[in-house]
């Protein structure tokens, strides 16, 4: 069973996508790390960020892989090929080359059979951008989580706190904030937006621990 949550940068996905799959029992996919770790690799083989021909040549060379920290069932740690990048694709410099790196058809459609092949092998909390629309459009829950861009503006720069990596800058943050949600948004290829039979959650002024249970509840009923 798959429950797809899409949403703009900081709604909250990563948290709740987590603790929802911890508390059904399932694995969790996080497809942003996916596409950070395609930038990641191309910034360190100097690749530009507009040459989509190599950019979908890394797509389709590397395998990406999630692993857990021990004793913690939620998979945090990030691989592209043999490099570990869980920290490394999480900076303010990686926030800017990914929008340009998921825009690339070539990128998306090689992520899209690496996306499809880990979810398909069981159980799945899925996050992005496109799950329910594109990547599983027949998911059993789909989920479009928001918030207004004040408060995940916040919420990120609390995360890059307490990560201890990314801008801490709560103007620096917003803007970029509103630039990737512009850029999501307008891409030809997958743009974000709603699945037409997606349930809206806008977590403003929210307990995020209500918007896990409301998920949890949407799962437990469709199951
Ligand atoms: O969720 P995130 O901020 O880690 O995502 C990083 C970038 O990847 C973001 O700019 C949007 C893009 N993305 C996408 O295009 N499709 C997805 N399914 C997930 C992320």
């Amino acid at each position: 069973m798959i429950v797809a949550i899409d949403g703009p940068s900081g709604a909250g996905k990563s948290t709740v996508a987590k603790a929802v799959a911890k508390e059904l029992g399932f694995s969790c996919l996080d497809t942003g790390a996916m596409y950070r770790a395609i930038a990641w690799r191309a910034l360190q083989d100097g690749v530009a960020l507009d040459d989509e021909s190599a950019l979908g040549a890394i797509a389709r060379t590397y395998d990406i892989a999630f692993g857990h920290v021990e004793g913690d069932p939620v998979p945090r740690r990030v691989f592209i090929g043999d490099d570990e990048v869980t920290d490394a694709i999480r900076t303010a410099e990686i926030d800017r080359a990914v929008s340009p790196v998921s825009a690339a058809p070539a990128v998306r459609e090689a992520l899209l059979d690496q996306q499809r092949r880990i979810g398909n092998a069981g159980d799945y909390v899925v996050e992005g951008r496109d799950i329910g629309t594109v990547v599983f459009p027949d998911a059993a829950v789909k989920v479009f989580l928001t918030a207004s861009d004040e408060e995940r503006a916040h919420r990120r720069v609390r995360q890059n706190v307490d990560r201890g990596i990314g801008s801490i800058d709560y103007d620096e943050v917003l803007a970029d904030l509103r630039r990737r949600d512009a850029a999501d948004s307008s891409r030809a290829t997958a743009p974000l937006r709603p699945a037409d039979d997606a349930v809206h959650i806008d977590s403003t002024g929210h307990y995020i621990e209500e918007v896990i249970e409301q998920i949890c509840k949407l799962a437990r009923e469709a199951r």
